[in-house]
């Protein structure tokens, strides 16, 4: 199979290095991809918001397949003109990816289905929702309703900070994707990553995982698109992914399909585990980054053969298998980061963290001269596999002790709820 990934990120990365290891595949392009990608597929320079372009190249290189890893081209439709250009497309149509591209669709769809989820209120103007928020106090949640790069979302301690978050929304601190706010209950308890693959009736169950969205240690700081993961996420117990497909996935796939938008590729379910039981908080249509990098760690299976079974509506006598092992991933990013992160610092010793055992994806990196300089905001995913979730934490931060860049920064706790269970069980 010629298989052509599109995105840049840690993601991605992971990504390719599963795809490459498949014995169906037989060429690998990226677009735009990075220098960790570049070892394993050839980075072509194409504008993936150029969608005739996309298709003109799958033409010209007999593409078998496109995977689409960002929310951003499903969003735009990339997978509907590749199929309406007869391109098998690994992920969600445009209609389908309002799951993630509107917060207010997948809150209205969870009502019509009675999906568990938090009470909500949608609002356009700031007035009403003041009202809404003073009735309701705090804590309370204040989300812009379109994509904010992982910025729309305001968990308010108090009533002062959500109508500020409010405010903000509605004088275009956000752009387009505050024009709608969204006012949610506060969920208390333990988060999860929940994955499925679907193909736009069966949907099945992928994997597990733990994200850290702040960015400083202990939970502090400002929100990030994700500072470390782990997986399997030990709260998902069997009977809380069997209550999830139940009560949550399968009526979104039910009401997808009735509303005409069949859901096909990868569904991420950001919960809450709650006393209740699981309650969705949002929806992705695209694989999580970091969370990507620990599943495709612990796959044991070849993806090729699942994402094309998905592509092709063909997922309901498939099956996925999963090393029992831990897999966890620490994110190093640039100073600056989440706010405005200094690119150009060199990067050293990767190599060496590599031969440490750990395998250490690429986010936002860049080739300058030769040398690996720093890109972007998430820079590296330093990533190991243990038996426990404590093993491989301890593997993974051996491998960042490699890694010379003093510019760079990274959580020291990641994977502590699991440590702490791990360590009291034992
Ligand atoms: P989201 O962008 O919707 O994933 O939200 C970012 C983060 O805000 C989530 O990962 C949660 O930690 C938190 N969050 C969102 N909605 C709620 C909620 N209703 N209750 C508590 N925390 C929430
Ligand atoms: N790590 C969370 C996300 O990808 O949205």
């Amino acid at each position: 199979m010629n298989v052509l990934l599109l995105g840049s990120g840690g993601r991605e990365h992971a990504l390719a290095w599963k795809i490459a290891a498949s014995p169906l595949l037989t060429k690998l392009y990226a677009a735009p991809g990075n220098p960790g990608i570049a070892t394993l597929a050839s980075c072509i320079q194409l504008d993936i918001s150029d969608h005739p372009a996309v298709i003109a190249f799958c033409r010209d290189n007999h593409i078998d397949l496109v995977i689409v890893g960002p929310e951003a081209p499903l969003v735009a439709g990339i997978v509907d003109d590749l199929a309406v250009a007869g391109i098998a497309a690994f992920g969600a149509s445009r209609k389908a990816a309002q799951l993630e591209g509107s917060k207010g669709f997948t809150k209205d769809l969870c009502a019509r289905n009675n999906i568990p989820t938090g009470a909500y209120q949608r609002f356009t103007a700031a007035a009403p929702a003041h009202a809404y928020i003073e009735a309701q106090g705090a804590p309370i949640v204040v989300k812009a309703d379109g994509l904010a790069a992982g910025k729309g979302v305001t968990v308010a301690a108090t009533v002062e900070e959500a109508l500020a978050a409010v405010d903000a929304c509605f004088n275009g601190a956000l752009g387009e994707a505050g024009a709608e706010v969204v006012v949610e209950a506060f969920l208390d308890g333990e988060e999860a990553s929940f994955f499925c693959l679907c193909d736009g009736i069966s949907a099945l169950p992928f994997g597990t995982a733990q994200d850290h969205k702040r960015v400083g240690d202990g939970d502090t700081g400002p929100n990030t698109g994700g500072m470390g993961a782990y997986s399997p996420a030990l709260v998902m117990t069997p009977e809380m992914v069997e209550r999830t497909m139940r009560e949550i996935i399968e009526p979104t796939m039910r009401g997808m399909a009735e509303m005409g938008a069949p859901f096909s590729g990868i569904l991420f379910a950001g919960l809450m585990i709650t006393d209740e039981g699981p309650q969705l908080i949002e929806y992705n249509v695209r694989f999580g980054d970091p969370e990507c990098q620990v599943l495709m760690m612990r796959l044991r299976d070849d993806i090729l053969v699942l994402l094309k079974a998905a592509a092709d509506g063909q997922l309901s006598h498939m099956s996925a298998r999963w090393r029992e092992d831990a897999a966890l991933t620490v994110v190093m990013a640039a100073t600056g980061y989440p706010g405005t992160p200094q690119k150009g610092s060199v990067i050293g010793g990767v190599d060496a963290a590599q031969q440490s055992g750990a395998e250490v994806f690429h986010a936002g990196t860049a080739l300058k001269d030769g040398q690996l300089v720093a890109n972007g905001g998430r820079v590296l995913n330093v990533t190991a596999m243990a038996k426990t979730v404590t093993e491989a934490r301890a593997k993974a931060y051996a491998a960042v002790d490699l890694i010379d860049w003093p510019e760079g920064f990274c959580r020291s706790d990641i994977g502590w709820q699991a440590v702490a269970r791990e360590q009291a069980g034992s």
